[in-house]
């Protein structure tokens, strides 16, 4: 492939060529980011699912190597985690103590194509990930049809492995404990909760710092259909997890406003920070939309936090700083007036760029950007007073059902002022508001390159107070 085919992400990853869905089996190992992937090795629609690999030094290049995890004709690999097995606790290790070169375990969902049963099964590495050995039975099998996605963990106080999965036709989670990743308990289950439109899939459980000093567990689980705007979506709850049980304090929220963040999973083995990537898809136009010889990209990493508002913790996604590395020349505008009248901000061949702003709504009704590409197709990001929302609209020319249309998001309702942070790829945006509290990330599908950005407001002025454009490069 050229890799600039029309709609190529070009710092986002995809693969060379065929279907991904899912990230899996995220890790950080010895100075690599490893990411793999729900792939159809055979072709660019789901199927023949297999782990594909990618492996990256700063999340940003991305070298792609050979399918990790192959479909065997009988089992189908479903998604699921990976961790560094540090102390052997598997006895996969070549010595006894691990240390030197301690397993790296993959904990995957094996789909049975006669009878449909799904189980858990394991797969190790002990050269640094490059080739994977499936160990051959399953380590979990309750003999369910939908009982999947396993993500498991080290749990420091409770000293086991924590594995919770999705049991997506009854809206639960399981969590079941380990201490050889092997041989699993049953400890608590989690729900039905929250948004319950849809199955659920693909959990995620972490600790984070608070603000006030402590920690806090984050509970995500995908729902499909059901998400926020129609289709699959991404819901987490915050709360107490003590080593047999998760707690939710508070309601459930949705990750991203957006229609295409699916199934996001966070990197294991990785000191300091949690970071997290998603598929920019939705199951529920994913086989209809423009495909080249890849179908299926991911989003860009996130940082993760938790920050305090009205309705209690949120969390928070940043944009990795290792991206900045991508960024060219910056166009730096400040204090310009807005009006009915679009102004023109910016006009460009190159779309794929972040932009920084600050927009301030003085005392008009509305304001934002307007994206124009080749003189039609647009997308607009527009900011309203009365209902505080964060409104996302796109129109591409797709005919995928339930593709074109506004996504909104609710925003702090006191604000006078908003920062938004914007990354624009050839087949995607992702809108990062009030410093990633809010977050919107949608595919779009412009068949131009000719880009022209403009400030907009509406029943009265409102201003862009600062404004910083870099075109960003392409990682390849
Ligand atoms: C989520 C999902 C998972 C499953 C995988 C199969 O998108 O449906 O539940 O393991 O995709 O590709």
């Amino acid at each position: 492939p050229s890799f600039r085919e029309p709609f190529r992400p070009q710092f986002h990853y995809s693969p060379a060529r065929n279907w991904i869905n899912d990230p899996n089996g995220l890790f950080f190992y010895q100075g690599e980011y490893h990411i793999f992937y729900q792939y159809n090795p055979f072709g660019n629609e789901w199927g023949n699912m297999s782990w594909g690999h990618a492996i990256s030094r700063d999340m940003v290049h991305w070298e792609e190597l050979p399918v990790a995890i192959e479909d065997d004709g009988d089992v189908m690999i479903f998604s699921g985690s990976a961790v560094v097995d540090h102390q052997n606790t598997s006895g996969f290790g070549s010595d006894d103590s691990g240390a030197e070169n301690p397993p790296l375990v993959a904990i995957y969902t094996g789909h049975q194509r006669v009878g449909y049963n799904q189980s858990q099964y394991l797969a190790y590495s002990l050269d640094r990930g490059r080739t994977w050995t499936k160990y051959g039975k399953r380590v979990l099998d309750v003999g369910m049809t939908a009982f999947r996605d396993p993500k498991v963990f080290w749990h420091d106080a409770s000293q086991q492995w924590i594995m919770v999965l999705a049991l997506p036709d009854d809206h639960k989670a399981a969590f079941y404990g380990s201490s050889d990743l092997k041989n699993w308990t049953l400890l608590s289950h989690f729900g039905p909760a929250g948004h319950t439109g849809g199955i659920w899939e693909v959990p995620e459980l972490f600790e984070l710092p608070t603000p006030e000093g402590d920690t806090r567990w984050v509970l995500k689980l995908d729902l499909n259909p059901g998400g926020p705007h129609g289709g699959s979506g991404c819901q987490y709850w915050v709360g107490h997890f003590d080593g047999t049980t998760f707690e939710a304090q508070q309601e459930a929220r949705w990750v991203d406003h957006g229609k295409d963040f699916y199934a996001a999973l966070s990197f294991s083995n990785l000191e300091g920070r949690r970071i997290w990537l998603a598929w920019m898809n939705n199951w529920e136009y994913s086989r209809d939309i423009p495909r080249e010889v890849f179908n299926g990209h991911m989003s860009i990493p996130r940082v993760l936090s938790l920050q305090r508002d009205a309705e209690g913790l949120a969390l928070v996604q940043t944009p990795i700083p290792e991206l900045e590395v991508l960024r060219g020349e910056p166009t730096v505008l400040s204090a310009l007036p807005l009006t009915e009248q679009a102004t023109l901000l910016h006009q460009t061949q190159q779309t794929t760029l972040e932009i920084e702003l600050e927009l301030e709504m003085l005392d008009a009704a509305e304001t934002g950007l307007k994206f124009v590409f080749g003189g039609q197709e647009e997308v607009t990001l527009i900011w309203q007073k009365d209902t505080s929302e964060l409104l996302l609209q796109r129109n591409s020319k797709t005919e995928a059902a339930g593709f074109n249309g506004a996504h909104t998001a609710v925003l702090n309702a006191t604000k006078e002022t908003l920062n938004l942070r914007i990354f624009l790829d050839w087949s995607s945006i992702e809108v990062f508001a009030e410093g990633g509290k809010t977050v919107i990330s949608d595919l779009v599908y412009p068949s131009s390159h000719d880009l022209k950005i403009s400030g907009l407001a509406q029943s009265g002025s409102a201003q862009i107070r600062h404004f910083k454009l870099w075109p960003l490069r392409a990682y390849r």
